[in-house]
């Protein structure tokens, strides 16, 4: 294959679910987030040795070890998908400010990070929607049937109205100025995969309390919308927080989460709930304001757990 250069690179957004993980695998809509903070994927020509993989992104302790089977299919799919062969002598590093760990998005973040740096890399050319489908192909290597939802903030960057489909729909939408937000690590590795497999189990066997839930979350999604387009702030919150109440019902929020939860809300957070997959992994605070944000981002770390502070809306 014509290799562009002996060195390329690539970036993949980090992102943040405001509203609707899991029930946007049923094709609810939801609202997703790129954050700041992203993987970047540097690919070199070597003399031997065949495709190889170095990561050195910072990680929750066991991230990396528990994912590594993972990263491996999800490599092997990647190249599969921009048809290079394994035998291709190149090194890929995988570095940048994202903090791995469950429910940022880091998986997909490496996928286009990779994708982005292999394109450049053997100058193909491809746009961000080839970008977009070869890391969902990617993704699929970490988490079975993915949505989509991850990728497409990944790839795409800003905030987003995802919907799951026969073709999945991503529509742009704006905030009037980037939002600052806390993200609290719970520190526990989840299995998204599991916490998936779980709701569907529930749902199987409690259709209607499900149904009604479902419905709610619907709602939710379109309200929560219009309350971004209005720049309802203090709306979004609270829309967020009975978000949370869903993703309870669901069960696939824990003791780490509810309790991080209320301790955001008892330090001023506009809104919080758990985000992505759940069941460990991250929550997320609405911290309007640079004050707000560092309140709310101590009274987590004085608990014990790592935050991040960053913004929504980039
Ligand atoms: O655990 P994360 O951050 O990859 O988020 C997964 C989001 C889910 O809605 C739970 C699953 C999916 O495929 O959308």
């Amino acid at each position: 294959m014509n290799r562009c250069d002996n060195m390329a690179e690539g970036k993949g957004y980090g992102k943040c679910i405001l509203f609707n993980e899991h029930f946007v695998v049923y094709n609810i809509p939801s609202i997703v987030s790129a954050i700041g903070d992203y993987t970047l994927a540097t690919v070199e020509a070597t003399d031997s040795g065949g495709v190889q993989l170095i990561d050195e992104r910072p990680a929750t302790p066991g991230y990396k070890e528990e994912k590594l089977e993972h990263q491996k299919d999800s490599l092997q799919r990647i190249l599969d998908a921009m048809d290079i062969d394994q035998e291709e002598d190149l090194k890929i590093t995988l570095e940048g400010d994202l903090y791995c760990a469950s429910g940022i998005g880091a998986s997909a973040a490496s996928c286009t990070a990779i994708a982005r740096a292999l394109d450049q890399f053997f100058d193909m050319g491809l746009n961000d929607d080839q970008i977009n489908d070869i890391a969902y192909e990617g993704e699929k290597g970490y988490h079975g049937e993915p949505s989509g939802v991850d990728n497409a903030a990944s790839t795409y960057g800003g905030m987003i109205w995802f919907v799951r489909g026969e073709k999945n729909t991503f529509e742009p939408l704006s905030l009037k100025e980037p939002i600052e937000i806390v993200m609290g690590n719970t520190g526990r590795v989840a299995n998204t995969k599991a916490a998936v497999a779980g709701v569907k189990e529930r749902k199987e066997k409690y259709p209607e309390r499900y149904e009604e839930i479902f419905q709610d979350a619907r709602r939710l999604a379109h309200d929560a919308r219009d309350a971004l387009e209005a720049n309802d702030i203090e709306k979004v919150g609270e829309l967020m927080n009975t978000d949370h109440s869903l993703l309870q019902d669901i069960e696939v929020s824990d003791e780490d989460l509810d309790m991080l939860v209320e301790t955001a809300r008892s330090a001023g957070a506009v809104g919080a709930k758990m985000t992505g997959g759940g069941l460990g992994g991250y929550m997320v605070a609405l911290t309007p304001g640079k004050e707000l944000q560092e309140k709310v981002a101590k009274a987590i770390e004085d608990k014990g757990f790592r935050v991040l502070r960053t913004k929504i809306g980039v």
